[in-house]
């Protein structure tokens, strides 16, 4: 573990290792960013999105939080997808939760969290969505492997929700979004292979924001009140 210190040393090793490979490495860096991907990741330390993909700096937006939650009305993680999307244009959105997720075992506790209720129950509402299948699980361990599973796919619908991705990829056929999940024992990304656009289709019944007419209220004398 690096003291305080050290991590001044250990950043001016860094940049002479990465001017070894390329000694115009930070003028290009400087230059710009065009990542392809947006990655929307837990915060835990122990899930660092950029070495787990093998990407360098300036290949990868990411967006980290307890849980890998996407939360409609966190103004944080909605911006991040909306600059991502319009603005970098990225091709591909990842959610990637984790096995042995603190934040996902915490939502299985009946226990209150103080300030990480309203955070956790977004968990806990996962969990009620899919009750059966989780509550059908006997073994602990893998019951809570389920629920991270079934969190990224949730979280996933809920970047599909959103107006940006939704008219983006009717203009362009991107991006496309995933549901990955990192397991800590092996360092290995296991792809969950949701079906884009199936749930794109499917939400679109009740979530579809692709048409900027709304037939409540535009022209007419209602139209403020919501
Ligand atoms: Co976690």
């Amino acid at each position: 573990m690096a003291t305080y210190e050290q991590i001044f040393d250990k950043n001016r090793a860094w940049v002479e290792k990465m001017k070894g490979t390329d000694p115009d490495f930070f003028e290009k860096l400087a230059a710009d960013q065009q990542p392809d991907y947006l990655y929307i990741g837990c915060s835990d330390s122990r899930v660092p999105a950029n070495e787990i993909m093998g990407l360098e700096p300036g290949e990868l937006f990411v967006h980290r939080n307890i849980a890998n939650l996407v939360n409609n009305s966190d103004l944080n993680v909605m911006s991040v997808i909306l600059y991502a999307v319009v603005h970098l244009k990225v091709k591909h959105i990842i959610v990637c939760g984790h096995y042995n997720c603190g934040g996902v075992k915490a939502a299985m506790e009946p226990k209150d969290m103080g300030l990480l209720n309203p955070w956790l129950r977004n968990i806990r509402d996962v969990y009620r969505l899919h009750h059966d299948e989780l509550n059908a699980i006997k073994n602990q361990q893998a019951r809570y492997d389920r629920l991270v599973e079934l969190n990224v796919l949730e979280q996933a619908t809920n970047v599909i929700k959103t107006a940006a991705v939704q008219k983006c990829y009717l203009a362009t056929g991107f991006p496309i979004v995933h549901g990955w999940v990192f397991d800590l024992h092996t360092g290995i990304l296991k792809d969950l292979e949701i079906n884009f656009v199936k749930i794109l289709k499917d939400i679109q019944e009740i979530y579809d924001l692709t048409s900027t007419r709304s037939e409540f209220g535009e022209g007419s004398s209602d139209g403020n009140n919501i």
